[in-house]
């Protein structure tokens, strides 16, 4: 499948879905109502920002930055992921996750998620991408079907 690095006019593209999963409010801890400025101001200002395109229309997307800024930390990368809820389960998530790591490790010695609810299925993905759990914020996420949930961080070498 084409990934390639996003263009702001790809944001269009990427609103509907992002704006699906994040108003779900089951695998993000953003705002379930977040604007769309404030949206685009999240995830297409980080410094990668990659989109995965299937017959002209984008279905997936995702991002890379440090995740302690730039400082004595800053080869520690952190990402997102986000795959088109009609477009999920098509080997999408996995392709997009392993271009992203490929890419972070250009500049990156590390990974860190800091917040992936405990009941997500994608945690089985990053598992089987060689992240591991590294500690769980208990409690730290309402989820809407299972309640007060808790919070991984995963990590990874790069
Ligand atoms: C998580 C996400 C990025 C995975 O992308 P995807 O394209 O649906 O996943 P893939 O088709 O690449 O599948 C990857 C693996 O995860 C598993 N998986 C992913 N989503 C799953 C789901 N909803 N239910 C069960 N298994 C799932 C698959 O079994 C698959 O395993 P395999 O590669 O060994 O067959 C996508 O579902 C998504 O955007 N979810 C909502 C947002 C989110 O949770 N982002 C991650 C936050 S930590």
């Amino acid at each position: 499948v084409p990934i390639r690095d996003a263009v702001a006019e790809d944001w269009q593209r990427i609103w509907p879905f992002w704006h699906r999963i994040v108003a779900a409010g089951q695998t993000y801890v953003w705002d379930r109502d977040t604007a769309e400025a404030r949206a685009r101001q999240l995830w297409m200002s980080n410094e990668s920002v990659y989109v995965v395109e299937e017959d002209g229309a984008i279905v997936a997307s995702a991002y890379t930055r440090p995740n302690y800024g730039s400082g004595p930390s800053s080869h520690v990368a952190n990402a997102a992921f986000m795959v088109d809820p009609d477009h999920a389960g098509k080997g999408y998530g996995r392709r997009l996750a392993e271009h992203a790591l490929d890419r972070a490790k250009e500049h990156y010695r590390a990974m860190v998620f800091n917040a992936v609810v405990e009941t997500n299925p994608a945690v089985r993905l990053w598992l089987s991408l060689g992240f591991t759990v590294i500690g769980t914020i208990l409690r730290a996420f309402r989820h809407p079907v299972h309640g007060p949930v808790g919070l991984y961080v995963m990590y990874r070498d790069l």
